[in-house]
């Protein structure tokens, strides 16, 4: 079905072309959501190095916790968005004072805490954890764009997260989002300007989904 092909794709793909980063080798919990909150506004590229330093200097969450503002925005210059830093700082004393001083692991008790939103907070669940979450961000979502809906741009979130939820790879979530934001990022490295992206997958079919709009979801695999 289209599902199979759509993950056979990307997996295909991820085999070939993916990414080897430092928060994919063995990370803990805390170091996937300094990563995340990193990733919100900075490229890839940038914040390998940064994720580096700042984890050396705030292992786990109760070493930021009591890490003076001072030191916190030293080790988070060259990131730019300092609120997130900040943000990150409160969620780590909340960490400590309400979880013990490990992260919670569903997306519903990673929201309460501040600077985390939907997105981050099912990345940290599906990343940290292995949970199976459904969440989009801008490169999960060009994929979609691309593949489903020819590259038009503005298709809105309720339209798309159907089709993550049909084709989650619920024994690798995991596994599943690196190769999927892999595949986003080198269609955006390949073709910036997404009205020329290449339509190089031109068989159409259609999603085998319950949804109606999944159903009615032209797909080019
Ligand atoms: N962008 C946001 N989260 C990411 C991740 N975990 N890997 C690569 N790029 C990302």
């Amino acid at each position: 079905g289209v599902t199979g092909r759509f993950r056979r794709l990307v997996y295909a793909y991820f085999r070939e072309h993916g990414r080897t980063l430092p928060w994919r080798e063995a990370a803990t919990p805390w170091q996937v959501l300094v990563s995340e909150v990193m990733l919100q506004q900075t490229q890839v590229e940038r914040v390998i190095p940064k994720y580096r330093t700042f984890l050396e200097r705030f292992p786990d969450a109760a070493a930021l916790a009591v890490a003076p503002t001072a030191d916190l925005l030293i080790a988070w210059q060259g990131l730019g968005y300092n609120r997130r830093a900040l943000a990150l700082h409160k969620a780590a004393a909340q960490v400590v004072t309400d979880f013990g001083g490990t992260l919670p692991d569903t997306p519903q008790l990673l929201q309460q805490l501040p600077g985390i939103g939907p997105y981050t907070a099912g990345a940290v669940a599906a990343f940290a954890f292995n949970r199976p979450t459904v969440f989009l961000e801008t490169n999960i979502r060009a994929v979609l764009l691309h593949l489903f809906f020819g590259d038009r741009q503005e298709v809105p979130d309720r339209e798309l997260l159907p089709l993550l939820e049909a084709s989650l790879d619920r024994q690798r979530p995991r596994h599943w989002y690196n190769a999927l934001m892999d595949y986003g990022s080198d269609l955006k490295r390949r073709f910036p300007n997404p009205s020329r992206r290449s339509r190089h997958h031109a068989v159409q079919g259609r999603f085998e989904g319950s949804n109606r709009q999944l159903r009615g979801a032209v797909v080019r695999l």
